[in-house]
């Protein structure tokens, strides 16, 4: 989506903290090395990390969890993909969030990263949103661990478009798949949760889960929608960013088509080299033009692309 990016390369970053979220999130605070700092100053929310973890040693056998026991013993020879929650910008340092989720053998090797360790990473790559800096209202849809890019956007675009209102809908199976740093769940009334990464940014947001634990009780993309039906924004003013499981995706694309509100959707599929080399990442787009199909790679031409652009299958 954006034209103007920064070159990709691949650096180093020390890491100044790696901090438990729940059960199962981590946040990763990286500083990166001096070469570095103008390269990802530049880079736009959406882009991600292939970040080396071949090196790292697995935790504690009492640290893995049982479901993972089998699967974590897998070398990891590919580096493996990751998006920023932010990135901070000062004279003097570039330092970056990632948030991830512990759910085979190289998120378990990140858990055990501490202060001061070196971790080698090749970015900033793939696209990024493009933010509409005219438009009224930027809708975000966040689903489970879609969130962090999410963060990092409505971030810049609260510094960027003044008077741009940004609504905000999160939505995960349960309150334990919320995967935010700043959680704040009253356990009374359910449906009162608050996001801290969007209460700094005075950000309005919907919350709901699968099975009611907290916020509204259902899919992210249903509430999404009553809010469409009550508020009636003007299409050609709105835009739609969603980030999440491909259901979930799917379904803002349906939502972007009935609204016509354009949207953007961030992809995911199973990466190897995250250049464009290796092929392993097609995803099936249309030509509006005559009908016919062609694939595009989500590493290098996406992971964000427009909702109407992708055949969903
Ligand atoms: C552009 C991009 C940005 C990402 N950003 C983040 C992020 O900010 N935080 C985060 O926690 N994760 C993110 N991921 C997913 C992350 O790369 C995987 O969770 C990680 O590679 C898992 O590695 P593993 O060895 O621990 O688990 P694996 O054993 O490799 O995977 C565990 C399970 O997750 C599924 N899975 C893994 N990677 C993908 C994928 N790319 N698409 C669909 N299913 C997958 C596998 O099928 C398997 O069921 C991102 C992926 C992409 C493509
Ligand atoms: S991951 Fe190799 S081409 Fe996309």
């Amino acid at each position: 989506m954006e034209s103007h990016l920064p070159k990709k390369g691949i650096f180093t970053a020390s890491v100044l903290q790696n901090r438990k979220l729940g059960d199962k999130f981590y946040r990763i605070t990286i500083e990166l090395e001096n070469k570095a700092k103008n390269v990802f100053s530049a880079a736009v929310p959406g882009q991600f990390v292939e970040i080396d973890v071949s090196r790292l040693a697995l935790p504690p056998e009492n640290h893995v969890p049982a479901q993972y026991a089998d699967a974590s013993q897998r070398n990891v020879i590919l580096r493996r993909p990751f998006s920023f929650a932010d990135i901070m910008v000062s004279d003097t340092s570039v330092v970056a969030e990632i948030l991830y989720c512990v759910l085979g053998p190289a998120t378990l090797r990140m858990k055990t990263l501490k202060t001061g360790d070196i971790v080698s990473l090749i970015g900033p790559l793939g696209n990024g949103f493009s933010i509409a800096e005219k438009k009224k209202t930027s809708i975000l849809i966040a689903g489970g661990m879609g969130a962090p890019p999410l963060v990092h956007l409505s971030g810049l675009m609260k510094s960027q478009c003044k008077d741009m209102e940004i609504v905000v809908f999160v939505g995960a199976k349960s309150v334990s798949d919320l995967a935010f740093f700043d959680l704040k769940v009253d356990k009374l009334i359910k449906t009162k949760v608050s996001l801290g990464e969007f209460d700094k940014h005075k950000i309005k947001t919907h919350i709901s889960t699968d099975d009611g634990s907290a916020g509204s009780k259902g899919f992210v993309t249903d509430v999404l929608k009553d809010w469409l039906l009550k508020n009636k924004p003007d299409a050609k003013e709105t835009i739609m960013y969603a980030c999440g499981p491909e259901a979930m995706l799917l379904a803002s694309a349906a939502l972007s088509s009935e609204f016509k509100i354009p949207c953007q959707v961030s992809l995911e599929r199973r990466m190897a080299c995250g250049t464009g080399l290796c092929q392993s990442c097609a995803v099936k787009c249309l030509n509006k033009d005559d009908g016919s199909t062609f694939y595009k790679l989500c590493c290098k031409d996406g992971p964000i692309f427009w909702s109407d652009e992708v055949v969903w299958e």
